[in-house]
């Protein structure tokens, strides 16, 4: 299975990342390490920099890739979900974000 994780760099993603390579899977990361760190990205995944609203470099991971899943852990906490246009922006609710995950 191939598996994008968003926020890869950062901790969950991170522990995410380890967890689905021991498991055999192939994951690519995309993270825009505003808070994580490229060493965070084990080498055996490709990692991408970029952000989670760009909605063109999300759709050409999954075409490239040829994502089955999405595990979605980017995020800025915890002031996100203080402001309401920061939680749209940037949570699961992403405007950007939906249109990839409904082609996968
Ligand atoms: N840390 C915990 O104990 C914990 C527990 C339960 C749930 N969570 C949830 O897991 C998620 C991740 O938390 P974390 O602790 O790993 O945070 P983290 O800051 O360590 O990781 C978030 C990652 O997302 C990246 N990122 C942020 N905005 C991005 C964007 N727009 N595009 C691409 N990458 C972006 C950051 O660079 C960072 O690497 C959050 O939703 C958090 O609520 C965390």
């Amino acid at each position: 299975m191939s598996v994008l994780v968003t926020g890869g760099a950062g901790y969950i993603g991170g522990h995410m990342t380890l967890g689905l390579l021991d498991a055999g899977e192939s994951v690519v990361v995309l993270d825009n390490l505003s808070t994580g760190f490229d060493w965070a990205a084990p080498d055996e995944a490709r990692l991408v920099v970029g952000d989670v609203g760009d909605a063109d470099l999300v759709a050409r991971l999954i075409e490239e890739h040829e994502v089955d899943a999405i595990a979605h852990f980017a995020a800025k906490l915890p002031r996100l979900f203080r402001r309401r246009e920061d939680n749209m922006r940037h949570g699961t609710a992403s405007t950007p974000f939906r249109p990839a995950l409904a082609s996968c």
